[in-house]
């Protein structure tokens, strides 16, 4: 599966990290984000990464900032994009089932490497249910992206 990944100058250190751990088990993980840490805006980190979900160069996302909510807030403003902000596994894997999530955000400065991992790998590894009411719900975010 290949992953696409992006970040503030916030990030760069769990970035790494989390990259590391994924291409350790085997992901081809794609870099939108910041190396440096000079001053890099989360909107432009977040935009990148949704772009390239919308034109399908990778599957799904990870994105990180200082808290993970001012990426998710940027990331959830392109169409087709549902990119949740949360700091365990149970919500990432929750919102894969339920909310056929894309992107999955955190916060560099809330969460440990380990709680990364355990984050991304639940996110990662668990797919949409499928459920009627799961689209259904699914599809009323999408009338409510295009109507406004
Ligand atoms: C950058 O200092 C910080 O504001 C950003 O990483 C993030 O936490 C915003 O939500």
């Amino acid at each position: 599966m290949k992953i696409g990944i992006s970040n503030d100058h916030s990030a760069v250190e769990l970035k790494n990290s989390v990259m590391k751990h994924l291409q350790e088990k085997g992901y081809e993980v794609v870099n939108y984000g910041t190396d440096s840490t000079e001053s890099y805006d989360y909107p432009i980190a977040g935009s990148k990464l949704a772009k390239a979900i919308q034109n399908e160069e990778v599957e799904l996302g990870i994105a990180i900032c200082g808290t993970g909510v001012g990426i998710s807030i940027a990331c959830n403003k392109h169409k087709g994009i549902r990119a949740c902000c949360c700091s365990e596994a149970t919500s990432a894997r929750l919102t894969r089932e339920h909310n056929d999530a894309n992107i999955i955000c955190f916060g560099a400065r809330i969460v440990s490497t380990e709680l990364a991992n355990d984050i991304v790998d639940a996110f990662l590894t668990t797919p949409f249910s499928n459920g009627e009411r799961h689209k259904r719900r699914i599809n009323q975010i999408r009338e409510i992206e295009y109507i406004g």
